[in-house]
């Protein structure tokens, strides 16, 4: 059954081995022992920057990275399959170079070596992504555990004795545990966004209807002393998209707005249909609030970013809002931006697709 020891190895046809090579995705490099190159594939001259014709020449003069001569002369030299990273000092691309020797069975001797050069940039990339998001999280969820920690060893410490005391322990853990259920909430809707699972009832909604999703904030609005107006214009096209969703864009932004803003201010929902692309409505919600500094403005939308930490309430916010937002917004079809003049205000605008026209058939996904 099983091939004969020391055997033909292969049976593949020599056109279809170098197919074969040369749709790799890895780069794969074949060097004899004087170094000189007998094979290059695509990924492999790209990877290495080889020059248009490098079958032939020798490595050193090849080769910009003596890396791979190094690892070469290793494998040559053991006899043994050798592995090397090849980072470049700016840590832009990762490449793993795995040299494999090709030993002649009679002489027993390395007479040439395989090189496979595998691109690991992306997945690195990816690697420092997700680290950052633990390391958000977790950063995220100390403070109201340490919080909690504290009032509820406080609590029997004694302080439950004394009932005023421990209502108000028990009403501040109460506060801390709704935060980090927003906050498990959030990540729950963006992984959900992210992952493109989410599922959006695409249909001809009034903005009027999204303006007034703002109303259920007026309390807390109130409560800090801040106006709250609508400004929308009566001939607004009609939305398509989801309500519910694009609702909590338009309270989200509502509820930053309120955040941000000093009492006394004012906050200024408005809806109208864009002046530069009539197939699109543009929500606006602006502030007189503190604004955002120009260094900020561009980060605003990323994931767990704050502007000016040192100014935010212990508690407050998570950072998702304005990503949640934007992923929303752009599954639409749509854009979202901010515009602020930091210490009068900041102004985010929403560009959605607009109905178009009662009685055609909108099937969805818009272009772009
Ligand atoms: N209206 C606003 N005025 C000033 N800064 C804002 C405003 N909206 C958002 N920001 C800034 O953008 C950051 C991210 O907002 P967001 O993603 O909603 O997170 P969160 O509200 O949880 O802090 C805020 O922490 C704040 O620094
Ligand atoms: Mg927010």
């Amino acid at each position: 059954m099983s091939a004969p020891h020391g055997g033909p190895m292969s049976t593949i046809p020599p056109l279809l081995l170098e197919r074969l090579v040369e749709s790799l995705h890895d780069g794969v490099l074949v060097v004899d022992s004087d170094h000189r190159i007998l094979h290059a594939n695509p990924p492999a001259r790209t990877l290495l920057l080889l020059p248009e014709e490098p079958v032939g020449l020798r490595m050193e003069e090849s080769v910009a990275d003596y890396r791979v001569s190094l690892l070469v002369d290793g494998c040559l030299s053991s006899g043994t399959a050798a592995e090397r990273e090849l980072s470049d000092p700016l840590d832009v691309r990762h490449i793993l170079a795995q040299a494999v020797p090709v030993v002649d069975p009679v002489t027993s001797s390395a007479v040439e070596v395989l090189v496979i050069l595998r691109d690991e940039t992306r997945v690195r990339r990816l690697e420092t992504v997700r680290r950052d998001f633990v390391a958000n999280v977790s950063h995220e969820l100390r403070t109201p555990v340490a919080a909690i920690q504290l009032l509820v060893e406080t609590l029997l410490g004694g302080a439950l004795d004394e009932r005023a005391v421990a209502h108000e322990f028990v009403s501040r853990i109460g506060l801390e545990v709704a935060h980090m259920g927003q906050m498990v909430a959030e990540l729950i809707e963006l992984s959900t966004i992210e992952s493109g699972r989410l599922s959006m009832r695409m249909e001809p909604t009034p903005v009027t209807e999204l303006v007034a999703a703002a109303e259920r904030l007026r309390p807390l609005a109130d409560e800090r002393r801040l106006q709250l107006r609508y400004e929308v214009d009566p001939t607004t096209p009609h939305v398509f998209g989801d309500g519910t969703r694009l609702g909590q864009v338009v309270r989200n932004l509502v509820h930053n707005a309120i955040k941000f803003t000093q009492p006394g201010g004012s906050i200024t929902v408005s809806a109208r249909r864009a002046e530069d692309d009539g197939d699109m409505v543009e929500l606006t919600v602006t502030d007189t609030g503190c604004g955002i500094a120009a260094d900020d403005l561009r980060r605003v939308f990323e994931r767990f970013y704050k502007a000016d930490r040192s100014r935010r309430r212990e508690g407050e916010g998570s950072g998702l809002g304005l990503a949640i937002a934007r992923h929303t917004v752009e599954a639409h079809g749509g854009r979202i931006a901010v515009e602020s003049t930091p210490g009068r205000g900041a102004s985010f605008v929403v560009l959605l697709p607009a109905f178009r026209g009662a009685g055609t058939m909108t099937t969805g996904r818009r272009r772009g």
